[in-house]
């Protein structure tokens, strides 16, 4: 009782630090000024020929050149089905002890993490564990291009298709991932040799395509990840080189035209306290808004480590400054790497519980803050020994699927204890 009424305490003292903060920082980035919350509407497709347009320079990102809602628009490959589920029941599944999917219910919440159809064909152990404790997932390699567009004319949606079911028959939603990034390209597309117009007709294709297939199965979409330098300016990266800035704005459009009830996501690591790249951030979507392009919600990836997390208060205001523009805010790939710690591996654990907890704490503290995802299911699945080239364990679960510190921290906090 005195700790739930102390944890609820501490909650509302970051919300308030957070809300002080936000309406400390300069006008431009606290207010959204003229622009109303929300989603845009998006502007009607056209089939017209895709034409030239011209490319802006690298822009930092407070300093937008204004976006275009109208851009040339194409169709979807022509002979792709869309995805059909045979049985698409939604079921909760009873449990035995609560489950962090049930608890997060209570709070309006999606509980989340990225796996693959291949880790649940060979464990069912862990196909177990996340239909029982997770009602949101996403694909954490299936969906991005080189594995659904290798090929100029082909598309390959079983690996996607297999996640998407997988959910459906569980009652998950999915969070589609990605669109426009540069890794997991395939080298038709990296070493193409093409014109502006058909850069734009490749792009528009693709998703036109991914997003029409899935078109009313994916909860969200990232639809740019990781535009954005340390700095705040953008990054100069594959589709900027070809397009430049306004393949952003693009982007969303085509997203929201081949599915309109899809929540549409910015997604991006390191900008999730207040810094330079978070204000970049800032400045794009709110930038994004303004000129009208179909924009719903930020994604804060959080690959964090022990020392590393953003401070709660920075957080907050900035998920907070976000919230007021009208965006929708998840969490989109927490994990948090033991690593560079020299502690034991019991303070290790608790330290890494409490950094869960801090950042679960915050989005339930800000009311568009609607998704949790971690960047794996147990510590067998992390993607980072294999980056680091060093053993970590930076999931809820260690290699054996057995609950750590760090889940028992927030089925507390989900349990209001
Ligand atoms: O599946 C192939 C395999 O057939 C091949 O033999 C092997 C040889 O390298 O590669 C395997 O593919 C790897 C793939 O992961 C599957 O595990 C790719 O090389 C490797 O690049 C890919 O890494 C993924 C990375 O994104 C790039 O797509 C990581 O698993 C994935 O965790 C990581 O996720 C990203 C998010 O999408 C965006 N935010 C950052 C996050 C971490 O980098």
């Amino acid at each position: 009782m005195v700790e739930s009424c102390i944890v609820k305490i501490s909650r509302s003292i970051i919300l308030c630090l957070g809300l002080l903060l936000a309406a400390c920082l300069p006008a431009r980035l606290a207010k959204p000024g003229a622009a109303t919350p929300g989603v845009a509407p998006a502007t009607p497709a056209s089939t017209s020929a895709i034409q030239e347009t011209p490319t802006a320079a690298s822009t930092p990102g407070a300093n937008l050149p204004p976006a275009r809602t109208n851009f040339p628009s194409c169709e979807p490959a022509a002979g792709l089905l869309p995805f059909k589920i045979a049985s698409a029941q939604a079921i909760e599944k009873p449990t035995d002890a609560p489950s962090m999917r049930l608890l997060a219910k209570q709070h309006d919440l999606f509980i989340g993490t990225a796996t693959d159809p291949g880790y649940l064909q060979n464990d069912s152990a862990a196909s177990q564990l996340l239909a029982r404790e997770f009602n949101m997932l996403v694909p954490e390699v299936a969906m991005k291009w080189e594995i659904i567009h290798p090929e100029p004319e082909r598309y390959d949606f079983s690996r996607g298709d297999a996640l998407v079911t997988f959910a459906r028959q569980h009652g998950m939603a999915v969070r589609g991932h990605v669109l426009v990034w540069d890794l997991q390209m395939p080298a038709w597309v990296t070493n193409g040799q093409f014109t502006r117009q058909e850069w734009m007709q490749i792009l528009c294709t693709h998703i036109k395509s991914v997003v029409s297939h899935y078109r009313g199965q994916i909860y969200a979409w990232d639809v740019v990840n990781e535009a954005v330098n340390q700095d705040g300016t953008l990054r100069n990266t594959f589709w900027m080189n070809k397009l430049g800035p306004e393949h952003i704005a693009m982007a969303f459009q085509w997203a929201r035209e081949a599915d309109p009830n899809a929540k549409l996501f910015y997604n991006d690591n390191g900008g999730e306290g207040l810094n330079p790249k978070s204000q970049g951030i800032y400045a794009l979507v709110q930038g994004l808004q303004q000129t009208g392009v179909p924009i719903d919600g930020v994604g804060m990836q959080m690959h964090t480590s022990l020392g590393g997390a953003p401070p709660a208060i920075e957080l907050s205001a900035n998920m907070q400054r976000l919230a007021e523009l009208g965006l929708e805010i998840h969490i989109t790939e927490m994990d948090v790497r033991l690593q560079y710690s020299t502690s034991d591996n019991e303070t290790k654990l608790a330290q890494q519980a409490d950094i869960y907890q801090q950042v679960l704490s915050v989005c339930l503290s800000v009311h568009n803050c609607k998704a949790f995802l971690t960047w794996g299911l147990t510590d067998r699945y992390s993607w980072i020994p294999g980056f680091t080239g060093k053993p970590d364990a930076p999931l809820l679960y260690d290699k054996d699927g057995v609950p750590k510190p760090a889940y028992f921290a927030i089925v507390k906090l989900l349990a209001n204890q």
